[in-house]
């Protein structure tokens, strides 16, 4: 009778307790980017220690395969899928705590679906089911050019591969509107969908730039491809040439230049030098004391670590920049620049004139400057209008003042130190080539509202050959 009793009562109490014992999960998907880690929530409530139970994860849909398993104090994965090897693990502190939530490294698309988090013991077994979802930007689009187009036009196409849900594809012209293209391709692979657009351009203007943009609801890459009027013209001589693309917008101008090359008369460029010539040295004794008065506005700009993107490397005394081949592991904060290898000036300037140098020796691409300072940093349009007063150099021997649009510029020869001079009030920023004391380009008549901030972006190390760096440079007179 007292066996009986007690049998009773311990029997109510375990059955009390596992009336009582659930596992809960999240309610809604989760939503995880490709390449994050992730943790599928799964844990006993109220708080018991699963240390003794079995935890089983289970991938559902397609096929059921095991995710993770933990039985008898510890991993038992010898079944485990293959797509699953080395990248799950259980928070083995949480699990005192009835804390079952699984980690999953490195997120893949094909990771997407309905996970089953099953714990048990001898007496008693709950699960839940976690959905997940999982996005995914996709690669840099690259523009090929693929053909001459008998209609005098060039067939152009833009491709991009693993994007997760599918991404809008638009052709855009250089002010952004939306031209007629041929429809969107779209192919759906185990890691997301792949998808190309074709267009066929024409000789719009001078020079013709064209945007292949990529957009999702949290997501958007583009490319821009910048074909010279003479590459129009050119259809005779060359066909089928296929240009890759890639994000920057440099790699863009440097194969359009490549073809642009192809077409230019070489004596022309001579003729045109040789004539600058004669008017170029009355000037330049002007131009030398002009840049003497210039001097005397010197300021001290160092660069400001917390701008620069996460490839950039400063030197210690934050007055040498270059471009590494690898990003750091820095905060994404606001004021980061993450589109575009830049950086900015720790000073910066709401009133009267200044002027710094920067020495440009040895490098085949940067881009100098200012800029105001409410600029969008994680997504750069170079132009006066978004903020950026900039000159560049690409392709070891382009220069052009990013006006809009865009001013090429001959200098006579290569600018080894950059000269850069604003007068906040008069709306002036001038370039000059130091060495030679030469006007590079001014913009003039601009409205300054906001502080302006010194501006540096040394490019990547184009082809290994742009590896040397910005350097702000001590100001001397030498009048
Ligand atoms: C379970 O552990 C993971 C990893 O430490 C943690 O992120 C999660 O918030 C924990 N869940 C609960 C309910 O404590």
């Amino acid at each position: 009778m007292f066996l009986c009793a007690t049998l009773l009562i311990l029997y109510s109490f375990m059955d009390s307790q596992s009336e009582a014992l659930n596992v809960f999960g999240p309610e809604v998907p989760l939503v995880a980017v490709a390449g994050e880690d992730l943790v599928l929530p799964c844990f006993l409530k109220p708080s018991t220690s699963a240390v003794d139970m079995t935890v089983e994860w289970i991938k559902l849909d397609v096929e059921h395969s095991l995710v993770h398993l933990y039985n008898d104090h510890e991993d038992r994965n010898a079944k485990q899928a293959q797509p699953y090897r080395g990248r799950t693990s259980l928070f083995k502190e949480e699990l005192q705590k009835g804390n079952a939530s699984l980690k999953l490294s490195a997120l893949r698309v094909s990771d997407e679906g309905r996970y089953k988090c099953l714990v048990e013991d001898e007496s008693w077994y709950d699960d839940i089911i976690v959905n997940i979802i999982v996005e995914a930007q996709g690669s840099h689009p690259v523009i090929t050019m693929e053909s001459y187009d008998n209609s005098g036009g060039i067939n152009l196409v833009c491709e991009s591969r693993g994007w997760k849900p599918e991404p809008e594809v638009l052709w855009l012209d250089r002010e952004g509107a939306a031209l007629p293209a041929e429809a969107t391709q779209i192919h759906r692979d185990t890691e997301g969908f792949s998808v190309k657009r074709r267009i066929t351009v024409y000789d719009y203007s001078n020079s013709n730039k064209f945007y292949c943009r990529f957009r999702q609801i949290r997501h958007m890459m583009e490319a821009e491809v910048i074909i010279n009027s003479k590459v129009f013209d050119a259809w005779k001589f060359a066909v089928g040439i296929s240009v890759p693309a890639c994000l920057t917008a440099l790699g863009l101008i440097v194969t359009a230049a490549i073809f642009y090359k192809k077409v230019l008369p070489r004596q022309s460029v001579e003729r045109e030098f040789a004539a600058m010539e004669r008017v170029v040295e009355p000037q330049r004794r002007r131009i030398k004391h002009v840049l003497a008065e210039m001097k005397k506005f010197a300021v001290d700009v160092t660069l400001d670590p917390d701008t620069a993107h996460p490839k950039l490397i400063l030197s210690a005394d934050e007055k040498q920049v270059t471009c590494g081949d690898t990003e750091q592991d820095l905060p994404d904060t606001p004021q980061r620049f993450t589109s575009y290898y830049s950086v900015v000036g720790k000073q910066s300037f709401s009133s009267g004139r200044f002027y710094y140098e920067v020495q440009v020796r040895g490098k085949t691409d940067w881009t100098l400057g200012v800029v105001r300072e409410n600029i969008n940093r994680k997504r750069i349009t170079l132009t006066p209008q978004t903020g950026f007063w900039t000159v560049d150099l690409w392709n070891e021997n382009q220069y052009e003042a990013l006006a809009d649009p865009e001013v090429p510029l001959t200098l006579r020869e290569k600018v080894e130190k950059v000269g850069v001079f604003v007068d906040y009030e008069e709306g002036l920023v001038s370039f000059y080539d130091v060495k030679s004391s030469s006007h590079i380009y001014s913009f003039t008549a601009q409205s300054f509202t906001e502080k302006l901030y010194p501006f540096f972006n040394p490019w990547y190390n184009v082809g290994g050959k742009n590896s040397a760096p910005l350097i702000i440079s001590p100001v001397f007179n030498t009048e």
